[in-house]
C-alpha cells in the first residue's frame, strides 16, 4: 500500500494496525484462531493479516463486513461456536480512556465485538491518537436494543441522564436497533456498563470495561506507542 496516498489519520490507523499485526505474528501458530473486529482501522489490520495467512488456522469475525473482507483475502472465517478459544482479538475503538476502558460501536457491531473479545485469550486495540480521552462519553454511547423495547429502553436511558437517539436506517447484524446516547459522562465505566446491560430489552452497550483490552497500540505524530 502507498502510505503517502493516505490521509494523515489513515496513515496512523495503518501504523497502529501494522504494529498489531507484528505483535499477532509473535502470538500465533498453525492452530491459532485470530479474532477480527470491525471498522476502518480494523480494515487496515485485515489487510496486514493477509500477509500472515499461512501462519494461523482461521479467523472469527465480529461482523459480516469483516468476514467478507477476510474471505476476499482468501482467509478462512469460522463461526465462533466452531472454535474453543480465540488466540488474540484485534479491534479499533471510538474512545479510549487512560485505563484502557473503551467506547465502541460506532460501526454498530458492538455486541459481536464484545462476544469475540470475551472469547479471546488477549484483546489488542488499535487506534489513532484522536481516540484518546480523559473521560469516556463525548462520543455518543451506542446501545444495541431489541426493536420492541426501543421506547422502554429510551425512557430508562433518559432517567439515567442520557439523551438517546435512534440510529436511522440501520439494523445490526443481529437484527436489532442502535440507540446512540449523548450526555453520559462515564466516571464509573464498569458500573455504567453493568447498569445499562441490566435494562430489560438491551442486548449490549458500547462501554468495554469488563472486556477492556490488555494492549492498546496508539498511533500519533511521533509513531506508535503501546499502552498495556
Ligand atoms: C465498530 C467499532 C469500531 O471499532 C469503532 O467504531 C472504530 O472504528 P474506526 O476504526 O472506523 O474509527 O466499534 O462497531
Amino acid at each position: 500500500m502507498n502510505e503517502q496516498a493516505l490521509s494523515p489519520q489513515d496513515q496512523r490507523k495503518l501504523q497502529a494496525a501494522q504494529a498489531a499485526a507484528d505483535y499477532v505474528a509473535t502470538r500465533i501458530d498453525n492452530k491459532s484462531i485470530v479474532g477480527v473486529g470491525t471498522g476502518s482501522t480494523t480494515n487496515f489490520f485485515i489487510d496486514a493479516l493477509a500477509e500472515l495467512a499461512s501462519k494461523f488456522d482461521a479467523c472469527v469475525a465480529s461482523s459480516v463486513a469483516s468476514a467478507e473482507r477476510l474471505e476476499g483475502h482468501g482467509i478462512r472465517v469460522l463461526d465462533l461456536n466452531a472454535v474453543d478459544e480465540v488466540t488474540v482479538y484485534v479491534d479499533g475503538a471510538d474512545e479510549v480512556d487512560k485505563h484502557n476502558n473503551l467506547i465502541k460501536g460506532g460501526g454498530g457491531a458492538l455486541t459481536r465485538e464484545k462476544i469475540v473479545a470475551a472469547s479471546a485469550r488477549e484483546f489488542v486495540c488499535i487506534v489513532d491518537e484522536s481516540k484518546l480521552v480523559d473521560l469516556l462519553g463525548e462520543f455518543p454511547l451506542p446501545v444495541e436494543v431489541i426493536p420492541m423495547a426501543r421506547g422502554l429502553v429510551a425512557r430508562a436511558l433518559r432517567d439515567m441522564g442520557g439523551i438517546p437517539e435512534l440510529r436511522t436506517d440501520f439494523t445490526t447484524d443481529n437484527g436489532n436497533i442502535i440507540l446512540d446516547v449523548r450526555g453520559m459522562t462515564v466516571t464509573d465505566p464498569k458500573g455504567l456498563e453493568a447498569a445499562i446491560n441490566n435494562l430489560v430489552g438491551v442486548v449490549c452497550c458500547g462501554v468495554f470495561s469488563e472486556q477492556k483490552p490488555q494492549r492498546v497500540y496508539i498511533a500519533g505524530a511521533d509513531g506508535v506507542i503501546l499502552r498495556d
